[in-house]
């Protein structure tokens, strides 16, 4: 355990977390026609009393009309239409809102192509209990991925250690896109001004939730390569992840210089500290 960890443990000490609330699996999807009834029926099993929001694309092989068929005969499944391919951070994004408006006290991130299994939810679930954010990780001892290239593993390996040490985070999967928010800690992150578009944009939110002080919690899971249909990984989005990160590492590094240690800092930590001043 590093200082990271040590520190975010003790202050998770002594801090009550409220009940959850029921939950809500956000399912991002472009072209996930060969997948979609598959992964909304394992999530439905895993996790009945959850509910399922599909954000869809406007995906060209009719993923969209095949989640409306399965909203049709379930009302514990929703859809999302979205006018056409906006990346996965905006996808999430309108997602989280619809699901903050509509009251669900937990929001799930979850891949629809089987690679996160749902069957491993429940854990992220209990662990959400005692923190505000809970990671389902590749990188700790007990996650692993299956079937994937090496040529991925170390793309997505790198990715985490640039983030890691450019953002100072103590954090092993910091890419990853199974995991399970709070809704007062999605609040607390100030999402009006996230640009990240592609899968940088996990990298924002953790960096974000460690930086607003939250209790962020990394849980072992087994990543399954999918079997069917093609990511959506492209040059363009590891080119965007890499400047944005870079960027970022370099503003916190200029911001400590002007002494402004504090300027990233948004959501609890400094609600607290108000909260302290104000007596
Ligand atoms: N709505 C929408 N719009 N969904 C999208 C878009 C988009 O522009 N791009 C991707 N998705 C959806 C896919 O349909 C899938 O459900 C999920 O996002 C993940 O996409 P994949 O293409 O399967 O990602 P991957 O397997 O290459 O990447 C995995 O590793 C990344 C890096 O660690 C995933 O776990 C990502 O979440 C992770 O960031
Ligand atoms: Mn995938």
């Amino acid at each position: 355990m590093d200082d990271g960890e040590g520190t975010r443990a003790a202050e998770a000490q002594g801090r009550t977390f409220g009940p959850l609330g029921t939950a809500l699996v956000i399912i991002p999807t472009y072209n996930e026609a060969e997948n979609i009834k598959a992964i909304v029926g394992r999530v439905r099993k895993a996790v009945p009393e959850a509910h399922v929001l599909v954000a869809d694309d406007n995906s060209p092989d009719g993923t969209g009309r095949l989640a409306d068929e399965l909203a049709a005969t379930d009302d514990h499944v929703q859809v999302l239409h979205r006018k056409g391919k906006e990346g996965l951070g905006a996808a999430y994004l309108a997602g989280f809102r619809w699901g903050a408006e509509r009251d669900y006290g937990v929001l799930v991130e979850m891949d629809a192509d089987g690679s996160h299994q749902p069957e491993e939810l429940p854990r992220l679930l209990t662990a959400l209990k005692g923190a505000d954010l809970v990671l389902g990780s590749r990188w700790v001892p007990g996650g692993r991925v299956v079937n994937w290239p090496k040529s991925r593993e170390y793309i997505s390996r790198g990715g985490s250690l640039y983030s890691r040490v450019a953002l100072d985070l103590p954090l092993r999967d910091i890419t990853g896109g199974f995991r399970a928010f709070r809704r007062e800690t999605l609040e607390g992150l100030g999402l009006d001004d996230v640009a990240s578009q592609g899968y940088c944009f996990q990298v924002d939110l953790a960096r974000r939730a460690v930086k607003a002080g939250y209790h962020v919690v990394e849980v072992p899971i087994t990543f399954v390569e999918r079997e069917l249909g093609d990511s959506k990984m492209s040059r363009d989005i590891v080119v965007e992840a890499l400047w944005r990160v870079t960027a970022w590492g370099v503003g916190d590094r200029v911001g400590k210089v002007l002494g402004r240690e504090d300027a990233g800092r948004t959501g609890r930590s400094q609600r607290a500290e108000e909260t302290k001043q104000g007596g």
